[in-house]
């Protein structure tokens, strides 16, 4: 071979070798902090940024990795789909378009998603029942001849989500959140209608369970508690959607009032697994906690921001009722910016929070996706805080609201530290990478945290996690190095 002959033969190793490694280093980089062009794009918190995975969907809801990593998203009335979604390098993921799991449609599973801790039984909802079935990641498809109730009978009108959450602690633990029928529903006066509740029920029994009458209670007196989260320690918390139009002492306070709501459900092992235990009540529909003070006149004593008050007062039951006899919300938010997921960052250990939007309310508020800080098992913030969230991504320009804009529904992480939210009404999914700094800084959550929680996507698509835009890799260095030194000493590579 001579000498040209040869250089040329290097330049096109080196070449093959960098077309081999385009596919992780690829031409292909996504536009950064631009959503999809039907609205304006929303607005991103300073050392955040984001990026539009797809606008393609159908109004998706709630949205998990399984333990391959493939990204299951509920909402669309045809069934659960899978997305097939690559990584292309500068942090960037592609969206390749999205399949049916076989044996999901028609069953109107309409919001509750979830998978077992092992990531072997998929679990989700329609209004009435709680499905299950067998899980294969690797195809990934369910066995349909599987499929079971888990928990049936929860069939009402108007709130129609039955939200599911498996632990990471146990394993045999799925939590079902049901809500009212409708704005004040007086069933959930009363334990038996198994209204307004959220309890813990065993998935493995082969029987189907009633929702009233089966299942450990956690908690009641919950107007429609939407999202519900388990923190690092294994602490459960929701948060709640509380009532539009109030009226109290012919009073009109809905502007303001009352408070949406994170409420505190203890760790399992001191409710659900107790012998005993007597959940509390959290009020509704008697009791409604306080977001502006001032409108809740005349009160029976002091109430301040997340106090609860009583909507019908006589001389047996009063504000102070409320405040002694039932429990009050651990933080408040905003009426009407309608929360309707909460889940923990598997790294800092913070809570996020989407909150959808409100419709009750002169001026728009929510339609953001929002942090809140935990130290521990406790938010940072104090019980009557009323800026204890804080916007990472929100909509600048509110007009379009609430067809045309961001309005985030469900939440997950991925290995890298990154948050995925959907947003049902644009049937989009976006993915924000908080500032590197931010991950590493705050401290690690404490032991209880279950590895497979956060999904393996970004170590299967890219094998290094993406946090970083641009950059030469090492690799690509070191094979450079090796060509030039080959080069150099005249060496000759075998020919593959
Ligand atoms: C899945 O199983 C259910 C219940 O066994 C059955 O009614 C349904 O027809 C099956 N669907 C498919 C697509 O096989
Ligand atoms: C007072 O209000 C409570 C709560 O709404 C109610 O259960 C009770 O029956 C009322 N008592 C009277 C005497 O109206
Ligand atoms: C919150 O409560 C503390 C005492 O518990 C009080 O000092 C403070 O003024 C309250 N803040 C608001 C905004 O009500
Ligand atoms: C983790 O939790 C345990 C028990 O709750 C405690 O003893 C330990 O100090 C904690 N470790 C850290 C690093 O916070
Ligand atoms: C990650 O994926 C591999 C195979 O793709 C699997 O063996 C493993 O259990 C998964 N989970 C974690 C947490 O690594």
């Amino acid at each position: 071979m001579s000498n040209i002959k040869f250089l040329l033969w290097v330049l096109m190793v080196f070449n093959q070798t960098f077309a081999v490694s385009r596919d992780s280093d690829a031409p292909t980089v996504c536009k950064i902090n631009q959503g999809s062009l039907n609205y304006p794009s929303p607005s991103i918190a300073d050392g955040y940024t984001y990026q539009l995975l797809t606008d393609q969907l159908n109004r998706p809801r709630n949205l998990i990795f399984d333990t391959d990593g493939n990204l299951l998203v509920s909402g669309d009335p045809d069934g659960i789909f899978v997305l097939r979604i690559r990584e292309v390098g500068h942090g960037c993921v592609m969206y390749d378009g999205k399949t049916l799991l076989e044996g999901t449609s028609g069953l109107n599973l309409n919001h509750g998603l979830a998978l077992s801790r092992d990531g072997r039984t998929l679990f989700a909802s329609s209004a009435n029942i709680a499905y299950s079935w067998k899980y294969d990641p690797t195809t990934p498809s369910i066995d349909n001849s599987s499929r079971r109730n888990v928990v049936t009978g929860m069939d009402s009108d108007g709130h129609t989500t039955r939200t599911l959450l498996t632990s990471k602690l146990y394993s045999d633990v799925l939590l079902v959140s049901r809500g009212s029928n409708g704005n004040l529903d007086m069933d959930a006066k009363h334990l038996p209608k198994g209204k307004c509740m959220i309890k813990a029920f065993s998935h493995s029994k082969t029987e189907e369970q009633d929702f009233a009458t089966q299942g450990n209670l956690l908690g009641w007196g919950l107007r429609n508690s939407v999202g519900i989260g388990e923190d690092s320690r294994g602490g459960i918390w929701a948060v709640e959607n509380s009532a539009d139009n109030l009226i109290r002492e012919r009073i009109n306070i809905h502007q303001n009032n009352p408070a949406e709501e994170l409420n505190f459900l203890g760790p399992l092992k001191e409710t659900a697994f107790r012998e005993g235990y007597v959940a509390p009540n959290y009020g509704y529909p008697y009791c409604f906690a306080a977001w502006n003070p001032k409108d809740i006149t005349p009160a029976t004593y002091a109430i301040g921001v997340g106090d609860q008050f009583a909507l019908v007062m006589n001389n047996s039951f009063t504000d102070s009722t409320c405040r002694d006899k039932f429990q009050a919300p651990r933080l408040s938010f905003q009426a009407h910016v309608a929360p309707l997921d909460i889940k923990f960052h598997p790294q800092t250990g913070h809570a996020w929070i989407s909150f959808h939007g409100s419709w009750n309310r002169d001026a728009p508020v929510g339609y953001s996706l929002s942090v809140v800080e935990f130290q521990g098992s406790e938010p940072k913030a104090p019980k009557n805080s009323t800026n204890s969230a804080m916007n990472i991504m929100w909509n600048g320009n509110i007009a379009g609201c609430p067809s045309k804009c961001f309005r985030p529904v469900g939440i997950a992480f991925d290995s890298a530290g990154r948050v995925w939210v959907t947003s049902d009404s644009t049937g989009e999914i976006y993915i924000i990478t908080p500032p590197q700094s931010s991950l590493s800084e705050l401290p690690l959550s404490n032991g209880t945290r279950d590895t497979n929680s956060a999904s393996n996507f970004s170590r299967r698509h890219s094998g290094a996690a993406p946090l970083i835009h641009g950059g030469v890799s090492l690799t690509k260095i070191i094979v450079g190095v090796a060509v030039i030194c080959a080069l150099l000493l005249g060496g000759r590579v075998p020919m593959l």
